[in-house]
């Protein structure tokens, strides 16, 4: 039988402890009362984890309400040793499956522990192969050019939900592998119903009782959630049959030919899953990192200057450091969870089983030992140096890593450059955009306002501007 305190490696054991789970004592955290803690956690997030950090330092527990414990951990050693214990004993399938299991499905690799987990990883893993990737960069091209084209000139406007609308196309045309057709046009009116009720953070701790009437959000929830799921359901009831489905590139198709170990398909359920979770996984977060982008390089103009100058040039170094330290300093995601199912030590410290430990991302990627001036946006810092390991994980770790990474991140290559091309972009207002909560990613509280001030790209401005007007 594995140890209560089994999970981390012997040398980040603290002193013998009692292994009765209910005899020890998790570590220290602020005092307030649990609802506080939640309301601060949700309105107030990055002030609430700064002040707990420099309070309580690198390990610190906050208590929400339902009993439920969040011990957060931000030093890269006790980070790394968290990624790669027992999976069986830190369950990230079980902590994702309370808030996104409504919303993924059960067969959801986001949902999944253990050898059922690692099946559905490895049976998706290879649609996003580099090779395959590199058929889809046309597509993301003419996506971008199509979506410059409809923002106004010399007129404020957001650029996150320009850059969702990117991001969701991308995912359409090259996940789902349905083009511009009526069903491409459906599938995203679909998908945008259900995101804007999903946004409503109410839905996380709010009770989910339907009886709270038809109009309630919970159960417009789930009618828009199940409206999806059969358009999506049908998509892949009428690929199974593609002529083409072999030679076709996009993910879905890749997925439906998947066997795994044992020779087996994936059955419509399981593939309908893992389609919802890489659509939500992957178009908001990728779409909030590039208006992060753009937000912190509109305010820098040195570093956009650099930018330009690089990429004119065929350079691609100093675009990767930008890609690097956005995520650093502005991280979507801000905390991993891993559900604790026996005692286990991190650190000095004994954690019963029960609550959630999570790796903090955005205060381990701020620590003042690893960054200097950690809070400033500074591509430079990664020009010729990768990050240092455990103080930058943007895509989380160990068997849980982002399967969407390095997709992202070829996401990200492709759009900044095209916008830098066509236009000159001036921020909306003197200072960088405030962090704010949305759901359970971290977005600029004001989109990303700015304004287009010149159409560099010829193409964009002799056809599209001319035929879209600014609104
Ligand atoms: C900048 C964009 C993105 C960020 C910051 C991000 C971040 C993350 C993080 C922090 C996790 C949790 C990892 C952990 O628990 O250790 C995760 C998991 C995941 N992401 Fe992403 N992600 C991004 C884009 C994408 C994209 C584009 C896709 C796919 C289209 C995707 C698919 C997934 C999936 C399937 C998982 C679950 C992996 C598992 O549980 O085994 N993500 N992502």
């Amino acid at each position: 039988m594995a140890s209560p305190l089994a999970g981390l490696p012997d040398e980040l054991a603290g002193h013998q402890v009692s292994q009765g789970a209910s005899s020890l004592v998790l570590p220290n955290g602020p005092r307030y009362p649990r609802i506080v803690q939640a309301w601060l956690w949700l309105k107030k997030p990055t002030w609430f984890l700064d002040r707990c950090s420099r309070a309580y330092g690198d390990v610190f527990t906050m208590r929400l309400p339902m009993g439920i414990n969040m011990v957060h951990i931000a030093r890269p050693e006790l980070v790394k040793a968290v990624f790669g214990g027992d999976n069986d004993v830190l369950r990230a399938g079980e902590a994702n499956a309370t808030i996104l299991e409504p919303l993924v499905g059960p067969h959801s690799v986001l949902v999944l522990d253990g050898p059922e987990h690692l099946r559905q990883r490895k049976l998706i893993l290879p649609a996003f192969h580099g090779d395959r990737m590199r058929a889809w960069e046309a597509s993301v091209r003419e996506i971008t050019r199509a979506e410059i084209a409809r923002w106004p000139v010399g007129q404020p406007f957001a650029l996150r939900p320009s850059m969702q609308s990117i991001t969701l196309d991308v995912i359409v045309r090259v996940v789902f592998g349905v083009d511009g057709s009526a069903r491409g046009d459906e599938l995203r009116r679909r998908i945008r119903t259900l995101t804007a009720i999903g946004r409503n953070p109410f839905l996380l701790f709010a009770t989910r009782d339907r009886r709270l009437g038809p109009h309630a959000p919970w159960a417009r929830f789930i009618r828009a959630r199940d409206a999806l799921y059969a358009a999506l359901t049908e998509e892949i009831r009428q690929r199974r049959h593609a002529p083409d489905l072999e030679q076709r590139s996009d993910v879905l198709s890749q997925l439906l030919l998947a066997r795994d170990d044992e020779g087996r398909t994936m059955t419509d359920d399981e593939v309908r899953d893992e389609l919802v979770t890489l659509l939500f996984a992957g178009h908001e977060t990728t779409a909030t990192s590039l208006a992060w982008a753009f937000d912190l390089l509109l305010h820098d103009p040195r570093a956009l200057g650099r930018l330009v100058a690089e990429l004119d040039s065929g350079a691609s170094e100093y675009l990767d450091a930008t890609i690097t330290e956005t995520l650093r300093v502005r991280p979507v995601i801000a905390v991993v969870d891993r559900h604790v199912r026996q005692a286990v030590r991190i650190g000095g410290h004994a954690i019963p089983a029960g609550v959630i430990a999570c790796p903090n991302i955005y205060l381990a990627q701020r620590r003042a030992d690893h960054y200097q001036d950690p809070a400033a946006f500074r591509p430079d810092r990664f020009v010729g140096q990768a990050p240092p390991a455990f103080g930058w994980f943007p895509f989380g770790g160990g068997i849980r890593r982002c399967l969407g990474a390095s997709f992202a991140t070829f996401e990200m290559r492709i759009v900044l450059p095209e916008v830098l091309h066509a236009v000159t972009l001036r921020p909306a207002s003197p200072r960088p955009a405030r962090i704010r909560r949305e759901a359970v990613t971290f977005v600029p509280h004001d989109g990303a306002r700015c304004v287009v001030t010149g159409i560099t790209d010829q193409r964009i401005a002799a056809t599209d501007f001319a035929d879209h007007p600014p609104a």
